[in-house]
C-alpha cells in the first residue's frame, strides 16, 4: 500500500457510540475495545474512513450524519454512518447476524432461525454498505471489512463499475464442514466471501475449516501453498487465506492496571476479600460462553474440596447483550436461577461464594477487577479468541495470576502451553482445574503467567494490525508463536479434533 492509499474499514458497529438525552440531542462516546485502538492511529495516518451502522434508523440518518462529521474533524478521521430500518435492525442484526450465522459458527445449530426473510435482509443490508464504502473510497483504497455481518461485501462490491482491493477478518469462529452445509445459501455464501482478496481468520482451526468447506463445496477452486497464508485460486483470481489470532493492547492495560486510580480499587477489593482469593468471570450474556458450564464446575469444586469453601470467591460479571432475542433471555434466567441455588447451598455468615453482577464496569473498575483476581475462568463452548483472558493476563500485574481457558477458545492456540486448559462440558474437569489454580505453588503461577504475558505483548493488537495489512499486500510475515509447531501434552491429533490446532 502506497502511502497516497487510504484504509477504509467497515463494521456493523462504528468505533462512536451515540445516545440520545431528551432535550439534549446526541452525546457521542468512544466505542471500547482493542480494534478501535489499533486502527485509530492507522485511519488517521492514511486518512482513512471507518463507515459501520451507528444503531439508528434510516430516517434518522441525515441528523446523525451531521454529528458524525464533527466527530470525524474531533478524531482525526471520517466515520460515516449507514442506517438500518427498524425491520432491517430485526432481519439483518437480531435476523441473519445473530439467529443464523451467530449460532451455526458456534455449533448451536439447533438454535438457528433459517428464516428466508433474513437472508434477503442480509443481502439488502451488504448491498447498502457496499453503495456507501463505493461512495466514499477511490480504486485504489484498501477495504477492510470486519465480522460475520458483512461477508457478502465485496460481493456486492465486485457487481459495482470500478473495482476495489478487498479484506475480511472474522471474530468468531469458522465451523467445520458438516455444521457450514447445514446453512441453506452454504454455496451463496461461501463463493461470496470468495470475492474478497485476503480472508483473515482467529486460528488455524478457522481456516482450515473454510478450506474444507471451499474443497468440497467448490471444486472449481484450487488450494494452493501451505503455511500462515494458503492461496485460493478461482481462474484468474487469488484469494490469500491465512488466520491472524486478534490480541489487545498490551501496554494499555499494564499502564492502566498499574495507575494510582485502578491501584487504589484494587486495594479495596483485596481489603472486601480478606484471605480469600477471588475466580473472575468476565462474559458478554451468550449461550457461547458457557456460564452456567461455569457455575456447576465452580459448585463441584465447592462440594468436592470443602477446604475451598470461605477460602475463594467467584466473582461473575454478565455483560447485557443482544437482549432482543429469546435464547439470551434463557440463558439469563438459567445462570440466575444457578447462581441462586449455588448461594443458596453454600452461603455462611461472612462469606458469599457467588458475587453476581449483571451490568457492566467502567473501565477502571473492570481492570481493577482483573488485577485483583487470582485466578479468571474461561469456559466458552467455542469462542473465536476470547479477549478476557488476555487482558486478564495483561493487567496481572503481580504476575501470579492463573488462567483457566476453555479448550474451544481460539486464545487456546496460542496460551494451551501455560494456561489450565478445561473441556467445559466435563463439569468433573472445571471443578478439577478449579482446585489446581488454587492450590497451584507461586512459582509456577509466576513462570506459566510470565509466559503468557511475554506472548501477548510481543503479539498485540498493533502486531495484528501489521501483519494483517501485510498478508494484504502479499509480504512476508515473520515468524510468530500461535502457529509455530508445538507438541500439546494430549494424544497426537487431539487439539485438532478438538478445534485450535496449532499448525
Ligand atoms: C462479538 C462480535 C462483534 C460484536 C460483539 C458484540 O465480539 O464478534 O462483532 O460487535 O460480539 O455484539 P453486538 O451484537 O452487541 O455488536
Amino acid at each position: 500500500m502506497t502511502v497516497a492509499e487510504r484504509l477504509i474499514v467497515a463494521s456493523n458497529r462504528l468505533p462512536v457510540v451515540l445516545d440520545r438525552t431528551p432535550g439534549e440531542g446526541w452525546k457521542v462516546s468512544r466505542g471500547s475495545g482493542g480494534l478501535v485502538t489499533a486502527l485509530e492511529p492507522v485511519l488517521r495516518e492514511r486518512e482513512g474512513t471507518w463507515i459501520g451502522w451507528p444503531g439508528v434508523s434510516e430516517d434518522e440518518l441525515p441528523e446523525v450524519d451531521s454529528v458524525l462529521e464533527r466527530e470525524s474533524g474531533r478524531i482525526g478521521y471520517r466515520v460515516r454512518g449507514v442506517g438500518l430500518t427498524p425491520r432491517e435492525e430485526e432481519d439483518f442484526y437480531l435476523g441473519f447476524s445473530n439467529q443464523v450465522i451467530w449460532p451455526l459458527f458456534h455449533d448451536f445449530q439447533t438454535q438457528c432461525n433459517f428464516d428466508p426473510t433474513f437472508w434477503r435482509a442480509y443481502r439488502e443490508v451488504n448491498r447498502r454498505f457496499a453503495k456507501v464504502i463505493a461512495r466514499e473510497s477511490a480504486p485504489n483504497d484498501f477495504i477492510w471489512v470486519q465480522d460475520y455481518h458483512l461477508m457478502s461485501v465485496a460481493e456486492e462490491l465486485s457487481q459495482r463499475p470500478s473495482r476495489r482491493r478487498t479484506g475480511f477478518f472474522l471474530h468468531i469462529p469458522f465451523p467445520p464442514l458438516d455444521l457450514f452445509v447445514k446453512l441453506p445459501w452454504r454455496f451463496t455464501l461461501l463463493r461470496s466471501l470468495l470475492h474478497y482478496d485476503l480472508i483473515g481468520f482467529q486460528t488455524a482451526r478457522d481456516r482450515n475449516n473454510f478450506i474444507h468447506c471451499v474443497q468440497t463445496l467448490a471444486p472449481d477452486v484450487t488450494v494452493e501453498g501451505e503455511g500462515r497464508v494458503v492461496e485460493v485460486r478461482i481462474g484468474e483470481r487469488v484469494v490469500r487465506v491465512g488466520a491472524f489470532p486478534i490480541a489487545i493492547d498490551f501496554d494499555e492495560f499494564a499502564d492502566s492496571a498499574a495507575s494510582n486510580a485502578v491501584s487504589e480499587r484494587v486495594a479495596r477489593l483485596w481489603s472486601e476479600f480478606p484471605g480469600r482469593q477471588i475466580i473472575l468471570g468476565v462474559d458478554r450474556l451468550d449461550y457461547s460462553k458457557g456460564i452456567p458450564h461455569k457455575l456447576q464446575g465452580f459448585r463441584l469444586a465447592l462440594e468436592r474440596y470443602p477446604s475451598l469453601q470461605e477460602k475463594v470467591s467467584l466473582v461473575q460479571l454478565v455483560i447485557p447483550s443482544r437482549e432482543d432475542i429469546p435464547e439470551y433471555h434463557a440463558i439469563r434466567t438459567e445462570i440466575e436461577r444457578l447462581v441462586g441455588r449455588i448461594s443458596g447451598e453454600f452461603t455462611r455468615p461472612g462469606w458469599v461464594p457467588i458475587h453476581y453482577q449483571y451490568g457492566r464496569w467502567d473501565r477502571e473498575e473492570l481492570i481493577a477487577h482483573y488485577r485483583a483476581a487470582r485466578i479468571n475462568l474461561v469456559t466458552s463452548l467455542k469462542d473465536g479468541m476470547n479477549l478476557v483472558a488476555k487482558e486478564f493476563s495483561a493487567a496481572s500485574l503481580e504476575g501470579d495470576g492463573v488462567l483457566i481457558l476453555s479448550e474451544y477458545a481460539g486464545a487456546t492456540a496460542q496460551l494451551q502451553q501455560d494456561a489450565i486448559l478445561v473441556n467445559p462440558y466435563d463439569v468433573e474437569d472445571v471443578a478439577e482445574a478449579i482446585h489446581t489454580a488454587c492450590t497451584m505453588p507461586e512459582e509456577e503461577r509466576r513462570a506459566r503467567m510470565g509466559r503468557i504475558r511475554d506472548k501477548i505483548r510481543k503479539e498485540d493488537i498493533f502486531w495484528w494490525v501489521d501483519v494483517f495489512l501485510k498478508a494484504a499486500r502479499g509480504e512476508d510475515l515473520g515468524e510468530w508463536s500461535s502457529l509455530d509447531a508445538y507438541q500439546p501434552p494430549a494424544p497426537p491429533g487431539f487439539f485438532d479434533a478438538v478445534g485450535t490446532a496449532s499448525s
